[in-house]
């Protein structure tokens, strides 16, 4: 994925239900920051000019997080969404990467299956925590 993407990528985000995005972090300058950071481990599946699939992913140096992953619905359930999996994980993993984590909400049934079918486990011993520390309006699909 690079920046020539964006507006379709988000087009396609703001299409899926059951997702978490926000103003800042998923705006163009925010995309644009981690591919910079991050510029193999983003992927989008296209089909011509159409945009059949993206998955955001990134590194710290210590864990691999995908941030979000699409697949537009006329092109679902075909192996696109593991197969941009398989890569992105490829990417992390040529990059050092030992473990790769994720968030979905849990009434996202259709993306916990998905998850759960790529080798994805609950972890249910741990609570996820977070702080903002900048304000940032929420946006749920
Ligand atoms: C989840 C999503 C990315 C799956 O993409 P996809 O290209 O259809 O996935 P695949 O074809 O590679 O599916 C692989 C396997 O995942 C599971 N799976 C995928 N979609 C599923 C669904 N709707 N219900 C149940 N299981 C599902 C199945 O085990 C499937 O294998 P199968 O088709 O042989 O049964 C796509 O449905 C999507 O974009 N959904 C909206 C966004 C979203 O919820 N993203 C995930 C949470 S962040």
């Amino acid at each position: 994925m690079n920046m020539q993407d964006y507006d379709r990528v988000y087009a396609l985000w703001m299409k899926c239900k059951n997702m978490g995005f926000n103003n800042l972090d998923d705006s163009r300058e925010g995309v644009e920051r981690l591919l910079r950071r991050n510029p193999n481990t983003s992927l989008v599946a296209t089909d011509g000019d159409t945009l059949a699939g993206v998955i955001l992913s990134g590194q710290d140096g210590r864990r691999g997080y995908i941030y979000h992953m699409s697949v537009a619905e006329a092109y679902r359930r075909q192996g696109i969404g593991s197969q941009l999996v398989e890569r992105c994980l490829s990417a992390l993993k040529a990059e050092g990467i030992n473990k790769a984590a994720l968030l979905v909400f849990n009434r996202n049934e259709a993306g916990s299956a998905f998850w759960e079918a790529q080798g994805f486990t609950v972890r249910n011993d741990v609570a996820y925590r977070n702080k903002a520390l900048t304000e940032m309006v929420r946006i749920d699909t």
